[in-house]
């Protein structure tokens, strides 16, 4: 295998797969991870792979994405074996394997479409974080939450700050095929202004400057989400904070614009 140093990145690969597992977000090879790097190194013409979409805004750069079928208790332990390094041509239609794991995610078409949105809308964001927590998912069994606005409202004013780490509120995208370049598209549509993006019945896409970050956002709406569950469980139907209440929060904090 040939081996690369991204030192920092493969760090927050490493704490971030730790504490998925640890959660049981992403139980056997369940979620997949990825950072978009600038990368200089040039790829040989006869490497290039086609993509399932053109993403001009990656054209020269490169991604580390972990590896298909990949467990996050073992990346936890040591990424170097199951992440692999992918470089994108200068024209952005074709991809290339350069180091490391050499079996992609099969969430790749999402992976590159993501990036190829981010790089345009949210440069900073570099990295994308995909599980699959209990609680979020089982909220998709709920009819009343086949839309992002309705769950939005609802699971981010179960808890004071919740809605100020996510005043956009969450994309939502109905159940697609796994692995789909649609699951991708859809999703990257919905996160040129959303951090998250609920897959219904499939589990949850975070994106921020790390994956540290984008494991920040998600720990705040799945704790929200439980919350719920505890007063469903305890036969409550929470109202939660009011929007007056909502609205009065991110006006005090200057988010109110992001709502
Ligand atoms: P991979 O192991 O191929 O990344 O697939 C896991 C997954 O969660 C697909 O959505
Ligand atoms: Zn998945």
């Amino acid at each position: 295998m040939t081996k690369f140093s991204y030192q920092n990145e493969l760090d927050d690969f490493k704490a971030t797969a730790h504490w998925l597992a640890l959660r049981g977000w992403s139980e056997a090879a369940g979620g997949n991870m990825s950072i978009r790097l600038d990368a200089p190194a040039k790829l040989h013409e006869n490497d290039h792979i086609k993509l399932p979409i053109d993403v001009p805004y990656l054209a020269g750069k490169a991604v580390l994405l972990t590896g298909s079928g990949t467990r996050a208790r073992e990346i936890g332990l040591d990424p170097l074996p199951h992440i692999g390094l992918y470089k994108i041509s200068d024209d952005g239609r074709y991809y290339g394997w350069i180091a490391g794991n050499k079996t992609p995610s099969m969430e790749l078409p999402a992976h590159f479409a993501i990036h190829n949105t981010l790089e345009q809308h949210r440069p900073g964001d570099k990295a994308i974080l995909h599980t699959h927590p209990v609680s979020l998912i089982a909220l998709c069994h709920m009819p009343l939450f086949n839309n992002a606005k309705a769950i939005s409202d609802k699971i981010l004013s179960m808890q004071s700050e919740a809605r100020l780490i996510l005043p956009e509120g969450i994309g939502f995208v109905k159940h697609a095929l796994p692995g789909s370049l649609e699951l991708g598209l859809k999703s990257a549509l919905e996160l040129e202004r959303h951090h998250l993006v609920l897959w219904q019945y499939h589990g949850i896409l975070a994106t921020g400057e790390t994956l540290a970050g984008a494991f920040d956002k998600l720990e705040v709406f799945e704790k929200s989400a439980r919350v719920y569950w505890q007063l469903r469980a305890a036969g409550l139907d929470p109202c939660g904070i009011s929007e007056a209440e909502i609205k009065h929060t991110l006006k005090a904090f200057g988010r109110l614009e992001r709502y």
